[in-house]
């Protein structure tokens, strides 16, 4: 396992690249991935397609809230902002939405993608999830679409998740299982980047989550996360093909991962939607 700076820096560098990149987003279908996990018709059309089309996610965290108007919304790694444009319009003006990411280039591609869209009540922030740039128990809602599968720290996370909601606030957090992953793939630095070999199973899961004193934890949602919607129809296809060079990787090497990924990991690898608050109070 290589040191948690290193598989940051790792991560950052590829988002980077990949929001940056032409080829990405907005492309013959901006929007069909984006359907493709969970978002509606209605919501693609409203943020806009070339923001839906840079939708990075594996499932909609919001469409298993309850967000209501006035509430703060926190997103963890909140890419190029199609999250934060959904959470915008349901808390209204008078509510608030705080997106933190590690990678100036994702927020600056969320920077412009706020400003176009004119919303007043997006506040942008750079940070690390593992210790994030928010107050104690100072938001409703924590919300986070396919970032903390990413982290080398991940109960750094959960623990941060619990610091900052306010008693009683809950949390939708759509993410990458896996259950048998092959210990061989693991330092995979592509599979990594693609959000499948630092993901954890589902039990590990509930458990981080519980331990960092969060309740009421379940999953709400479960689908297949096939090799088509990882590789094929998603801003992801740059790390096996626009981009070959990426984080060390030949082309070959690429190649082989993405045959590796259909043989080894079909039915291995999951899109969830876990659930849950912290405790009000004394309660
Ligand atoms: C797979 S993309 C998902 C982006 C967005 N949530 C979406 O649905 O399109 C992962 C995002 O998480 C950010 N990220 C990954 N690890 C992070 C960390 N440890 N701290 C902060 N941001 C992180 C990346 O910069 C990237 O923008």
């Amino acid at each position: 396992m290589k040191p948690e700076n290193e598989i940051r820096s790792q991560v950052q560098k590829a988002y980077g690249e990949a929001i940056t990149q032409t080829a990405c987003c907005g492309g013959a279908s901006p929007g069909s991935y984006a359907q493709a996990i969970g978002y509606s018709p209605a919501e693609t059309t409203s943020a806009g397609a070339e923001v839906a089309g840079a939708s990075m996610g594996c499932g909609n965290p919001l469409s298993f809230s309850e967000v209501q108007a006035g509430e703060t919304v926190l997103d963890l790694g909140s890419g190029a902002g199609f999250d934060l444009l959904i959470a915008a319009e349901k808390v209204g003006p008078e509510g608030q939405v705080i997106g933190v990411d590690m990678t100036p280039e994702m927020l600056a591609t969320a920077q412009a993608n706020v400003a176009a869209s004119g919303y007043q009540n997006i506040d942008l922030r750079q940070g690390i999830i593992e210790n994030l740039p928010v107050d104690d128990a100072s938001v409703d809602w924590v919300i986070s679409n396919c970032v903390i599968n990413l982290s080398p720290e991940k109960e750094r996370v959960f623990g941060e998740i619990s610091r900052v909601l306010k008693p009683g606030g809950r949390f939708s957090i759509s993410d990458i299982v896996v259950a048998d992953f092959p210990d061989t793939l693991r330092d995979n630095p592509i599979l990594y980047n693609s959000c499948i070999a630092g993901a954890i199973s589902e039990e590990e899961y509930l458990a981080g989550l519980e331990t960092a004193g969060l309740a009421k934890v379940k999953v709400n949602m479960r689908a297949e996360f096939t090799a088509e919607l990882l590789f094929s129809d998603s801003p992801s296809d740059f790390f096996n093909t626009t981009s070959p060079d990426c984080c060390g990787a030949s082309t070959a090497d690429t190649q082989q991962n993405l045959e590796l990924f259909i043989k080894e990991l079909q039915g291995k690898v999951q899109s969830l939607n876990f659930v849950g608050q912290k405790p009000q109070q004394g309660g």
